[in-house]
């Protein structure tokens, strides 16, 4: 219950209807899931950042097969999304109509072909009169839809914000528009993801928690660690009137820092699609974007090429420690516990998390220019459990805690390089890989309670009573920790006197 202590709790019962019980509980109604799906962040692929619009059947179901093979369906990228440009318009019933060059055999053929692989399949459209690139939107036409993407066995559905004809402005605005299409996707009768994608515009996170299953927080990432671009003016997701595009990793990772108890299982804020393997970022910038992404429970939706992933990107995507991390049964999030700018311009930063099993994860991060080493004190870490209600210090603060670098296991190139010719070996629940892991033979909850190793990462110290624990990092680099109370000896000792 160390989580009711956190100030993580005080921002949640700033819900009008919050409430907490004897025992503890907080209770946000409406904040569980409203259709029982996403209790955990969703995970997949989707084409948009690598493809745009050129995309086809061959694309999809190619992609879907090689999650497959490279394990990365095992590993929980179990949605196969196809987003925008994929319809000819409407028949003459007002009924979406699939693109036939590109989809000749019609969508219900390739979600078929996806569920075939045990995954699921997940589609695009826009509350507005056009998609976003200029194809049908469904304003007005919900139902119809709705019942067309059920038709064809569709699982998810991302729900976009162009040409809304100017309903938007108020939170109610929105609201009002996107659950036409929530009750639509209801009344179809088939269990459907939904993913709003209108960018943070008038606070989804303020109320698309009872309507959906993940909302976009901020205006289209970019493939940038950094660069500032004009076109994605807001440096706070609250009060962005203009969320734009051409967002970088920090600038969204550092929008979330406001709004991230704005988060729940359930209803998670989303920070757009992964960029990893797209080029644009360094292996460490990569590792920062990803483990920043895991460690504030946005969906994981890879956005690359994965016909032509390398073993480095691989490796990154594939990495249980900070996979296990976004999946955590908390669905809790990261809190920024200090930030500060440095004389380069660029910018360190401390987030912590509290795990369901008592763990914490800490990400350092060094987003300067020049290597530095970052320290993480006890009392910054454990912040929330003392200021919660009056000032006492934490118990946590007189404990040791051992110290695992989530990093630690990540898999070698030449490893990743057998998993992508075909010639690894499977994974199984009882496999004692380090390095790679199988979700769908052993869930990450199980995993952790039975503190599989390659969950775990590599256990590089401990941190004393009262203490610190520092990092040497590069520039653009991240170090991503999971502290665990370490067994007590002396207590141990007095105990068996
Ligand atoms: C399908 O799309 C991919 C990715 O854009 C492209 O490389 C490929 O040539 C296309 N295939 C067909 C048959 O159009
Ligand atoms: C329009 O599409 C719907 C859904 O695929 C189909 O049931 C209907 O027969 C089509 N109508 C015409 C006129 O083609
Ligand atoms: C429809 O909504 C109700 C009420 O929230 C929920 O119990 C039910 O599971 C939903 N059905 C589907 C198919 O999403
Ligand atoms: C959460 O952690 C507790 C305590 O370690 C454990 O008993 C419980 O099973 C965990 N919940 C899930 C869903 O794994
Ligand atoms: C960052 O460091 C590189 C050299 O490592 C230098 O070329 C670049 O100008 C520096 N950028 C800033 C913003 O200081
Ligand atoms: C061990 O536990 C005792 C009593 O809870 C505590 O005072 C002490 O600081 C702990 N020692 C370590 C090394 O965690
Ligand atoms: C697969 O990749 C590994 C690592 O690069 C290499 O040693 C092995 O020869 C490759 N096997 C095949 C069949 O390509
Ligand atoms: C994961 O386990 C399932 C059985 O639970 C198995 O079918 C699948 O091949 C395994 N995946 C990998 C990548 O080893
Ligand atoms: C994994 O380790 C456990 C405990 O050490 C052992 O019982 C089991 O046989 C090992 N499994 C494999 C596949 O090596
Ligand atoms: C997992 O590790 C924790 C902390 O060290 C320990 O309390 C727990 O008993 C372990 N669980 C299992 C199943 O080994």
């Amino acid at each position: 219950m160390k989580l009711l202590r956190s100030l993580q709790l005080v921002a949640l019962t700033s819900f009008a209807s919050a409430y907490i019980t004897k025992d503890g509980k907080v209770i946000i109604p409406g904040a569980s899931s409203f259709n029982g799906l996403n209790l955990v962040p969703q995970m997949g692929w989707d084409n948009w950042n690598a493809f745009g619009c050129s995309i086809n059947e061959t694309l999809v179901l190619n992609t879907a097969q090689k999650m497959v093979d490279f394990g990365l369906r095992d590993l929980g990228y179990n949605y196969v999304v196809l987003d925008d440009c994929w319809s000819e318009g409407r028949n003459s019933s007002g009924y979406l109509v699939p693109n036939q060059k590109t989809f000749p055999h019609g969508m219900k053929y390739v979600a078929d072909k996806v569920h075939d692989l045990n995954m699921k399949f997940g589609m695009y459209s826009s509350a507005g009169i056009y998609t976003c690139g200029k194809y049908p939107g469904s304003l007005g036409y919900e139902q119809k839809d709705a019942d067309v993407w059920a038709s064809w066995g569709v699982d998810y559905l991302k729900y976009d914000n162009c040409y809304n004809q100017g309903q938007s402005g108020t939170p109610k605005l929105s609201f009002d528009r996107y659950n036409v299409m929530s009750q639509a996707l209801n009344k179809t009768g088939r269990k459907i993801l939904y993913s709003l994608c209108n960018w943070g515009d008038d606070n989804p996170f303020d109320w698309a928690y009872t309507i959906s299953n993940s909302y976009r927080m901020s205006g289209d990432i970019y493939d940038s660690f950094d660069r500032p671009d004009s076109r994605c003016p807001c440096t706070e997701a609250i009060g962005c009137s203009w969320p734009g595009f051409h967002c970088s990793v920090m600038n969204i990772l550092n929008k979330m820092a406001a709004i991230q108890s704005r988060s729940q299982p359930g209803a998670f804020n989303d920070m757009d699609m992964l960029e990893v393997g797209n080029g644009g970022q360094s292996d460490d910038e990569y590792k920062v974007h990803f483990s920043m992404w895991a460690m504030n429970s946005s969906p994981l939706l890879m956005g690359t090429n994965v016909l032509t992933l390398t073993p480095a990107n691989l490796a990154i995507y594939s990495n249980p420690a900070v996979i296990a991390l976004n999946q955590d049964p908390s669905g809790s999030v990261g809190i920024r516990k200090w930030r500060t700018i440095t004389k380069d311009g660029g910018e360190i930063a401390l987030w912590t998390r509290e795990m369901n099993n008592s763990d914490t994860v800490i990400a350092l991060i060094n987003a300067a220019n020049s290597t530095m080493t970052l320290t993480a004190t006890a009392a910054d870490i454990f912040l929330d459990q003392s200021t919660a209600g009056s000032f006492a210090p934490a118990p946590e603060l007189s404990e040791s805690w051992d110290v695992y670098d989530l990093w630690g296991n990540r898999m070698s190139n030449d490893e990743a390089a057998t998993v992508l010719n075909g010639t690894a070996p499977t994974i199984e629940a009882t496999s004692n890989s380090t390095t790679r892991y199988n979700a769908t033979a052993l869930s990450y909850a199980d995993g952790l309670n039975a503190n599989n190793t390659a969950l775990l990462g590599t256990k590089v110290g401990t941190m004393a009573p009262h203490g610190s624990w520092s990092a040497k990092l590069d520039r653009h680099s991240i170090g991503l920790f999971r502290l665990r109370q370490a067994s007590n000896n002396s207590k141990r000792k007095r105990d068996e006197l």
